[in-house]
């Protein structure tokens, strides 16, 4: 994605065929490693760039889940989504570069493939606004997309890359872990997830 490219029209386009056209990466790839993003994790939490709520299945029983994301139509397909949920969740149209929650709100905050979508900047900025959000002990965890770990899944990103960023602004080669310290998040733990995608988790710098 170039960092003129919008997210937000380029969501509101794809919302309704989100689902299908994701439908082999979800079962093959994401679905079990989604449980990862909220290991340990219970009280007041936020999901940032909820999407189509394809986390909401994971959510710990018992927890308040705030999830939010730029566009309405994405919101809509995980506000039906929420009806079976364990958890008590709240769905928001909000920029994550600006959130409207007070400092140190969230006991933790979870994005998957969220960060791979967005302009530089804005990265930056959201990243700052979930160090802001989330209380000093609290935590932070990624999912995301980061250079492949070896030659051959190198290649098969390539190949993917353009129909990834057509379909969901995602660049799929993208390493964000050391963006995190410039936004005042200190990394705690990263490890490759599957040969491409990245489990980081983090909390706010002190
Ligand atoms: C690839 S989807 C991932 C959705 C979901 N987290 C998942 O795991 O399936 C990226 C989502 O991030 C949202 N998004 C991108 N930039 C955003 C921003 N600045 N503020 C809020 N949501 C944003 C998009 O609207 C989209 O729903």
């Amino acid at each position: 994605m170039t960092d003129g490219d919008d997210p937000l029209d380029k969501y509101e386009r794809i919302a309704r065929f989100y689902d299908f056209v994701d439908l082999p990466f979800e079962y093959l790839r994401y679905r079990s490693i989604r449980p990862l993003l909220f290991r340990d994790l219970n009280g007041r939490l936020l999901d940032a760039g909820v999407g189509t709520g394809r986390n909401l299945a994971f959510y710990p029983r018992g927890s308040e889940v705030f999830g939010v994301d730029l566009s309405p139509a994405m919101l809509k397909h995980a506000a039906r989504r929420s009806k079976n949920s364990g958890a008590s969740v709240h769905l928001l149209e909000m920029d994550l570069t600006r959130l409207a929650f007070a400092d140190d709100f969230f006991d933790a905050a979870v994005a998957s493939f969220v960060f791979c979508t967005m302009p530089a900047k804005a990265r930056t900025a959201a990243l700052r606004e979930l160090a802001r959000v989330v209380r000093p002990d609290g935590r932070v965890r990624l999912l995301e997309y980061a250079p492949a770990q070896t030659t051959f899944r190198r290649a098969v990103a390539r190949v993917w890359q353009p129909w990834a960023r057509w379909a969901f602004g995602a660049k799929l080669q993208h390493d964000i872990e050391p963006e995190l310290a410039e936004a005042s998040l200190e990394v705690i733990s990263s490890c490759y997830v599957s040969s491409s995608i990245k489990l980081i988790g983090a909390k706010p710098a002190t």
